[in-house]
């Protein structure tokens, strides 16, 4: 980047990438698209296919943005890491996805604590080719230039991870994957469904917004939806007098489970074709 912009916008220099840093994406596609089919949701999938991201090698941001484009109205803008909370949030509300261009290196394949363009592409912008997935973006866009005025961005960017990089929805064929920060790791995809140790609660607006979340480990907790339209629903009402209402309770650390707390049991390695409600989880550790 040779001179500071204000909204951070670079150019993504497709041609410059090198053959290695192509293969390295082709590496990293190929081993999530052989965990995701039976794990990840259908829109992600269906997403995936619509854009034509594939293993042949880093996509062209410009190519995609047509497409992303003509199905909702969304473009991806690259930038050079994670950008400031009011340019970020500024941008959802535009419908323009901040995009990283670099890509990790081969020692890093499992594990990476920044966004790169795997992560961003492969792993955010097919569910943006989901018209209510792209509105819940753009209205958590907009809640986030006024979280940042009300001073409870703390507890609004719980609801971005526990949803768009970490999110499950249950469907009739068992809990899938929509969160991006899993459908781009190779071991979360798989620990998130069908390892016993982390609890998978129901969705609950204001839960989510006092839980506790780890930056640099797998989840211990998962926030399951029902479908998107309840997701969209829930950034509907004005979340001024439900950050007053919360901002009087405790956190919730992130391994905690409530009495009220709903929860959903692993599945089972290979079995892919049941939903398994579990019992009523009453391990209260707050
Ligand atoms: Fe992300």
């Amino acid at each position: 980047m040779s001179e500071a912009r204000t909204d951070y916008a670079i150019k993504q220099d497709w041609s410059a990438y090198s053959e290695e840093e192509h293969a390295i994406w082709r590496l990293l596609f190929e081993r999530q698209q052989r965990l995701l089919a039976g794990r990840a949701c259908r829109e992600y999938l269906d997403g995936l296919e619509g854009l034509g991201v594939a293993a042949g090698g880093i996509p062209d941001f410009r190519r995609l943005s047509d497409i992303l484009d003509r199905a909702t109205g969304w473009r991806i803008v690259a930038v050079p890491g994670l950008v400031p909370d009011d340019v970020f949030f500024a941008y959802l509300a535009a419908r323009r996805f901040p995009s990283t261009c670099f890509i990790r290196r081969r020692d890093q394949l499992d594990y990476l604590q920044e966004p790169d363009v795997f992560h961003d592409i492969y792993g955010h912008v097919p569910m943006l080719m989901n018209p209510v997935f792209a509105d819940y973006m753009q209205a958590y866009g907009e809640g986030g230039l006024k979280a940042l005025r009300l001073g409870h961005l703390a507890h609004l960017a719980r609801l971005y991870w526990y949803t768009v990089e970490f999110g499950l929805i249950a469907t009739p064929e068992g809990l899938r994957i929509y969160g991006s920060g899993i459908l781009s790791s190779a071991g979360e995809s798989v620990y998130c469904l069908e390892d016993p140790h982390p609890h998978r609660l129901r969705f609950d607006l204001r839960r989510v917004m006092r839980t506790q979340y780890h930056i640099d480990r797998y989840q211990e907790t998962y926030f399951v939806i029902d479908d998107f339209g309840q997701l969209f629903a829930a950034t509907r009402p004005d979340f001024a007098p439900i950050y007053h209402e919360i901002a009087i309770l405790p956190d919730i650390p992130a391994e905690a489970v409530l009495p009220e707390d709903r929860g959903y049991a692993a599945s089972r390695p290979g079995i892919r074709a049941r939903k398994k409600e579990g019992p009523r989880v009453s391990t209260a550790r707050v």
